[in-house]
């Protein structure tokens, strides 16, 4: 297939290259050229533009920031017109009701639209075990199903557009509540003079782990958070997003306000681009960082 990536960030980037590696034709666009240059080498075509991107591919992945990056990449007019007879297929996190936005935009100038979040990261998506979740029709989940097998091993139907958005938000409310939690009885572990290693081996035996506790360890013990899988900033978005959905659906989220202000603090510690594990500053700051 003829795939344009739109965002090659962290996880456009391999998405792009899986796309590739699984012998579609694919053509890149990212705002920051240099960010896309090195996928050029793959055998990737690097756009310069949002509509040459457009205009080479049958279906527009995107995988931006959020819903105001992609507006401002598809809503230039030249972008809106060669629109028309392509699907958008949205990968990043937004929120359902943005989503659903999208859908009736896109629709209303000729072209197609589905989502598919996915679950995973950098490592996932370049080994094409991503967990994609798709919110369109039946018969656009067939007609997309090989671009999706390029990336998961099981593609799964969540059902209309927005569903995909919504279960994706749900899941994330689960990563910031589990490194937020950990976060928290590691440090207080640690502050109590408890061997690491042995709350480690309790928690590894009990129905309490979870396997991101051992692969974000490393970090929290050494207070490092470059080169990130998932930043902050992102982490912060979709529990920004959860908050405003779940508003709706009378439920009590008065623990995930709490998490919101830790990573909020979090930003304002200059680490909105690290890793999300960053938060642990919030929670157990080093003697002088004063957060
Ligand atoms: N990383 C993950 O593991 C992961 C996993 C699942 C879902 N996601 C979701 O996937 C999406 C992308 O995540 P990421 O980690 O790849 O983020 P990222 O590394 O921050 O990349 C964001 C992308 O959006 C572009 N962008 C941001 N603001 C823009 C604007 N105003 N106009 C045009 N382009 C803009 C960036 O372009 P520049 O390079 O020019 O800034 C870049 O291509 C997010 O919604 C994220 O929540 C990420």
């Amino acid at each position: 297939m003829r795939v344009a990536v739109m965002g090659t960030g962290l996880l456009g980037g391999p998405i792009a290259e899986r796309f590739k590696a699984t012998g579609h034709q694919v053509v890149v666009y990212n705002r920051t050229r240099a960010r896309a240059e090195p996928l050029r080498e793959l055998g990737i075509q690097v756009a310069l533009q949002p509509k040459e991107a457009v205009r080479a591919a049958e279906c527009i992945v995107l995988v931006l920031a959020d819903a105001a990056a992609i507006r401002s990449v598809l809503s230039a007019d030249p972008v809106r017109k060669e629109l028309a007879g392509r699907t958008v297929i949205q990968m990043g996190t937004i929120g359902p009701s943005e989503s659903q936005t999208l859908k009736e935009e896109v629709c209303a100038i000729g072209g197609d639209y589905l989502e598919a979040p996915v679950l995973g990261s950098i490592a996932e998506a370049k080994a094409g075990t991503l967990q994609v979740m798709v919110g369109g029709s039946q018969e656009q989940f067939v007609r997309w199903a090989d671009l999706f097998r390029s990336l998961s091993r099981e593609p799964r139907l969540i059902g209309p557009v927005g569903k995909a958005a919504a279960l994706k938000l749900a899941l994330n409310q689960l990563i910031a509540a589990q490194i937020a939690a950990f976060a928290l009885s590691l440090g207080f572990v640690q502050r109590q003079g408890i061997d690491v290693e042995t709350f480690m081996a309790i928690l590894r035996e009990s129905a309490l782990f979870a396997p991101t506790y051992d692969k974000k360890l490393p970090r929290l013990l050494h207070r490092e958070y470059a080169n990130p899988n998932f930043s902050t900033r992102h982490l912060l978005k979709d529990v920004e997003l959860f908050l405003g959905e779940a508003k709706g659906c009378r439920l009590n989220t008065g623990n995930l306000d709490g998490i919101r202000s830790l990573l909020q603090k979090t930003v304002g510690l200059g680490l909105a681009e690290a890793d999300y594990s960053a938060v642990y500053e919030a929670v157990n700051p080093a003697q002088g960082n004063g957060a």
